[in-house]
């Protein structure tokens, strides 16, 4: 069964809308995401490649409702996601975490590792029990699970590298048990050593936790690495979506094959 299925689903920005204070294109309108259909399996990666502006992130973010569409369907596991409750969605946000891009921007600089961890399990429960104990031995087992060590629980973000702030980002993300998982562009501001740390992380924690990723990005020897199937998007539709090594070997839509001939092979 799918873990999540998207059906038809178009979010158009309309002037005036942006949240981010971006100019917009002409025509008063963008078409971000544009009548996307798509399902992901439990346990499975998909990549979603694409170039800038392609609706990467719309896509992502709709997925988790962290947006609104303009029209179409989510279920997860089964559920309406649109359909869901304040009370629902705040349960259903528990399974759902997004890893972001800029581990610069994503970490609060006024809280220290350990509370930036503790923080969703405090908003949203933890499995260890709800004391001050229970909550250190949560963050504690969160941070070696991402490679990382108790002695740095008091310290802040700005004493850390990318790399070490991508692993407090995706401990965060973990916090809660989590069974989907965004990640977006989650190692295109970093080193391609740092980033290739990062991608073996993330296939290490898929695998110790049974996680499926949605995981974005605009490099194709990196979305090889980490997926079993890819989704090609351009200008907010899915042109081709299969297995990677279909997609990688005999893709079938132009735009794919420039896709695969502006990357450079890497070994990750
Ligand atoms: N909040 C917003 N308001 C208005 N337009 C937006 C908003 N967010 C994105 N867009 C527009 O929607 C389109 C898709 O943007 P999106 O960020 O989803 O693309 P992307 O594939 O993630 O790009 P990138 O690779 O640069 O991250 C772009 O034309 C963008 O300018
Ligand atoms: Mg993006």
């Amino acid at each position: 069964m799918a873990l999540i299925e998207v059906r038809n689903l178009t979010k158009i920005y309309s002037r005036g809308e942006s949240a981010l204070g971006g100019k917009l294109r002409g025509g008063g309108e963008v078409r971000a995401v544009d009548d996307v259909s798509l399902e992901i399996h439990a346990g499975e990666t998909l990549g979603l490649v694409g170039e800038s502006g392609s609706g990467k992130s719309t896509l992502g973010r709709l997925m988790l409702r962290l947006i609104e569409p303009t029209s179409g369907s989510i279920r997860f596991e089964g559920q309406d996601l649109l359909g869901a409750s304040r009370g629902e969605m705040r349960r259903l946000r528990r399974d759902m975490q997004i890893i972001f891009q800029d581990p610069f921007a994503s970490l609060d600089p006024r809280f220290r590792v350990e509370d930036i961890i503790a923080e969703p399990l405090i908003i949203h429960g933890n499995p260890h029990g709800t004391g001050r104990d229970g909550i250190r031995g949560r963050v504690v087992e969160l941070l070696r699970a991402v490679g990382l060590d108790e002695s740095i629980l008091r310290r802040f973000p700005h004493e850390f590298s990318g790399g070490q702030r991508q692993r407090i980002g995706i401990a965060r993300a973990l916090a809660v048990r989590p069974k989907f998982i965004v990640a977006d562009e989650p190692v295109s501001a970093l080193d391609v050593s740092v980033g290739a740390q990062i991608v073996n992380l993330l296939a290490q924690l898929q695998r110790d936790f049974g996680l499926t990723y949605l995981f974005i990005s605009h490099s194709m020897p990196v979305v090889r690495y980490l997926s079993t199937r890819i989704a090609v998007m351009y200008r907010g539709k899915i042109v081709e979506v299969g297995a990677s090594e279909e997609i990688t070997e005999r893709p079938q839509h132009p735009y794919t094959r420039s896709l695969l001939e502006a990357t450079p092979e890497i070994s990750v």
